[in-house]
């Protein structure tokens, strides 16, 4: 993390937390949060399911909490017919600012390919949001040695020719699938390393852009381990499941290395 850039802290709740329960946990994280202060230059986002999201808004809003609005998913289109989905210009009338878009779970679970994940993110820009793009390699690739090239390849075809306003605004996730949710966490020389890694494959498509954009760590992010990470000089913050959950730990690890 340098100063310059800040550090993002994101909570992605994923599936959980009905309305009744996000309108307490955002009390409980906002109770919290007002009593003490988020180091200077930190943002904070929260990624409630789309139910949870206009009560989150109204809370955050109604009491000035110091987070932003966040969601989990869009659909590349601002409008038509495509039942079930929701749309990044519906996002942006809740004032969501930033969306995680790639992540693991849907490009395993719902197929989702660097080319729906790249429509995405220019929906999102479209609508005037941020989107959190989340690349990572598997275990298997790991241990192969393909890391990098399947890393740098999704960071590429994510954000590749893109105008440099817009990736400078950007910001990219690394997580390694074998760390998420499972206790697991890359060494914080190893999330290092990859961050740096995915800086310096932005700045072979976009020099100006790479020294602005910020990456974050994600995977089994915790309070314990939050300080170290965030030592690394291209870490500049994190992608937050489980600990998100819990309105303290997830605060502990906002103001982790403070
Ligand atoms: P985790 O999830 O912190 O529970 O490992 C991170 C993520 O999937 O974004």
């Amino acid at each position: 993390m340098t100063p310059e850039r800040g550090a993002l802290i994101s909570g992605n709740w994923k599936m959980n937390e009905n309305h009744f329960e996000a309108l307490k946990l955002v009390q409980e994280l906002a109770a919290l949060l007002l009593a003490g202060s988020i180091p200077r230059g930190r943002e904070v986002s929260l990624h409630p399911p789309f139910t949870s999201l206009r009560t989150v808004q109204t809370a955050v809003e109604t009491d000035n909490v110091p987070v932003l609005l966040g969601a989990q998913n869009c659909h590349f289109e601002d409008r038509g017919a495509y039942t079930g989905e929701v749309s990044a210009e519906m996002l942006a009338r809740l004032n969501v600012r930033y969306v995680i878009c790639g992540h693991s779970e849907r490009r395993q679970y719902f197929d989702e390919t660097d080319e729906i994940v790249r429509k995405k993110i220019e929906a999102i820009f479209r609508n005037g949001m941020r989107p959190i793009v989340c690349v990572g390699e598997t275990l298997a690739e790991r241990e192969s040695g393909d890391a990098l090239k399947k890393v740098c390849g999704q960071v590429r075809a994510a954000l590749g020719g893109l105008r440099a306003d817009a990736i400078a605004s950007a910001v990219v996730a690394y997580e390694p699938i074998w760390a998420i949710g499972t206790g697991e966490t890359a060494t914080d020389a190893d999330a290092q390393q990859m961050c740096a890694a995915v800086r310096e494959e932005v700045s072979q498509f976009s020099k100006s852009s790479a020294e602005a954009i910020r990456i974050q760590y994600g995977g089994s992010v915790t309070p314990d381990n939050a300080a170290g990470l965030l030592g690394g000089s291209d870490v500049d913050g994190f992608l937050v499941g489980g600990a998100s959950l819990d309105a303290a730990r997830f605060v502990e690890i906002v103001r982790a290395g403070a």
